[in-house]
Order: structure tokens, then C-alpha cells, then sequence
């Protein structure tokens, strides 16, 4: 049974059928190709795209799709994660995919061997689908051609599975990762880590900018996110008129993260996200549930 913690999970001929797979359902509509398939969702954490995504995907290529909502579940009343887990494959799926606040969470329950387990965001640590997305999508920008192509990092990226995963695969796939934030910000890890953007920015094709996830934070860490913005917000003066990319997994936080601007600036591509994200998965889908 194969399952998606992290794209480690997949071989390096899977990823590149994942590509090829969405390319083509970019293209034309795909036939139902899991149409006798019934897929959970169970998101512990919130999200617009992961989930609405997971679920079109599904429903796409002829899936059934049940959303098991955690607040109205049997969890508030003192289920374990695990109980709940192992009775909804009870009712056997052909997969549950899986938002949770812990890292190893997605792992646990593809060890238990009861159904395909699809991590769709754990923790800080990984989100596979946003990582395939993220880098077919400056993929399709750069005409198949990523080796070499520098990405920066920016924002919040120690608190970010998004990063997290990007990481591993783009390095995997022969990008060279930089990073730029302010220091509460970034993670211990041996690539090149920048202050500010401004000292490699002629060095860039393309720019990820990460959400400051609050939420993730113990304590405060700054006070005052305008005067973050000020150092880190992806803007016009910032880019110039320099031909990079920019990407964002979002949330955005407007004029924090990325400007008004700068979201309508053709170079802009978080839409293009989104819109990837539905083909990407119904590729990994296909990959997981049919084995091709
Ligand atoms: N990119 C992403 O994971 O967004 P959501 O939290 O809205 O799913």
C-alpha cells in the first residue's frame, strides 16, 4: 500500500508521472478514472485550497468524497485520533487524506497498513501536494527546465511545512534554495541563508513568499508586522523590473506578504497555484490509488 507523508514517498519516475499526468488533465478532461474509489477527508487544521482541491480532484476523475468535519465529530466527545482513524476505514476507503498540527501524525496512521494515508499538511513538517504543485508550476513557467533555476524563500519559513517540503524536493530536483528572513524566522539547516532579499536578488528567478503563521508562534515575535512588511513584503520596488517569478501557497497576507500590487503583476503566479493544485492532485490520485 502506498501512501504520501512526504514526497520522499514517491520514486523520482512517480514524480515526473505526477507532471506529466497534470499536464495532460490541464489539457483535456480526464475520464473517471476512480470512479468506483471513496476517499475521506479529515482536516484537524483549517484550509480554503488543500481541501476544496483534494475534494475537485476527486470528484474530477469520478471519486466519492466524504469531509468528516472534526469539531462536529465524535473527537468532542473524547475520541482518540487513532479510534476515529481506524473506524472510518472500517468503512473501507480507498484513502483519507489528512490535515493535522502535528508532524508525525500523517506517519502514525500510514503505519497502521489500513488504508492510503495522504498527508494533506502536518505541523511545520511537510505538505507534498503543495510542494509538487509549487514546483510544477515554475516548471510550466520556465518550459521544463528547473535545473540550476535559484528559488528564494522568504518570510516565516521555520513555521512552514510549505517550506519544509519545498525544500526537500526542489534540492532533490537540482534547484538551488535560498533563504531570507529575519532571524526568529529561519530554520537550522545548511543552505545559504540571506538577511534580506535585496543581497540576492539579482541571483533569483523566482520568489516564495510565506505567510507569518501566527498561529504557530508561542509568543509574539514581532510587535509591529508593518514594520516586517517594510523589510519583507514582496513589492514593486522590492522586484523591480527583474523577470522573477513570484509564488505564495497562501493565505496571503495582503501588503504584509505579497502587495496589492504586486498580486495583480502578471509575474504573480499564486492563481496559477491554485489552479495547478487541482491537476497535481488528481495526478497524485491517480498515482496512489491506481498504482500508474
Ligand atoms: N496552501 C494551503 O495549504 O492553503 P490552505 O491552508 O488554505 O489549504
Amino acid at each position: 500500500m502506498q501512501h504520501l507523508v512526504d514526497t520522499y514517498d514517491l520514486s523520482d519516475e512517480q514524480i515526473a508521472m505526477i507532471f506529466a499526468d497534470a499536464k495532460s488533465f490541464k489539457e483535456q478532461k480526464p475520464k473517471k478514472l476512480l470512479k468506483d474509489k471513496l476517499l475521506f477527508t479529515l482536516f484537524f487544521e483549517n484550509s480554503t485550497r488543500t481541501r476544496s482541491s483534494f475534494e475537485v480532484a476527486a470528484k474530477r476523475l469520478g471519486a466519492t468524497v466524504v469531509h468528516l468535519d472534526p469539531s462536529h465529530s465524535s473527537t468532542n466527545k473524547g475520541e482518540s485520533l487513532h479510534d476515529t482513524f481506524e473506524n472510518l476505514c472500517a468503512m473501507d476507503p480507498d484513502g483519507v487524506i489528512i490535515r493535522h498540527e502535528y508532524n508525525n501524525t500523517p506517519r502514525k496512521l500510514a503505519d497502521r497498513e489500513l488504508t492510503c494515508v495522504i498527508n494533506a499538511g502536518a505541523g511545520n513538517y511537510a505538505h507534498p501536494t503543495q510542494a509538487l504543485l509549487d514546483y510544477f508550476t515554475m516548471l510550466e513557467h520556465f518550459d521544463g527546465e528547473l535545473e540550476g533555476k535559484t528559488i528564494a524563500i522568504v518570510g516565516d519559513i521555520v513555521s512552514s511545512r510549505v517550506a519544509s517540503s519545498g525544500i526537500r524536493l526542489f534540492t532533490r530536483l537540482g534547484m538551488r534554495v535560498v533563504l531570507v528572513a529575519p532571524e526568529p524566522f529561519m530554520p537550522d539547516n545548511n543552505l545559504e541563508k540571506y538577511e534580506k532579499l535585496e543581497e540576492i536578488i539579482d541571483e533569483v528567478d523566482v520568489v516564495m513568499s510565506l505567510r507569518a503563521q501566527l498561529e504557530r508562534h508561542k509568543a509574539p515575535i514581532f510587535e509591529d508586522y508593518d514594520q516586517y512588511a517594510k523589510e519583507y513584503c514582496i513589492n514593486h520596488e522590492r522586484i523591480g523590473d527583474r523577470n522573477i517569478l513570484v509564488l505564495h501557497p497562501g493565505p496571503v497576507m495582503r501588503n504584509i506578504d505579497i502587495s496589492d500590487e504586486m498580486l495583480n503583476d502578471t509575474r504573480c503566479k499564486v492563481l496559477e497555484q491554485v489552479r495547478n493544485g487541482v491537476y497535481i492532485r488528481m495526478a497524485v490520485l491517480k498515482a496512489l490509488l491506481l498504482g500508474i
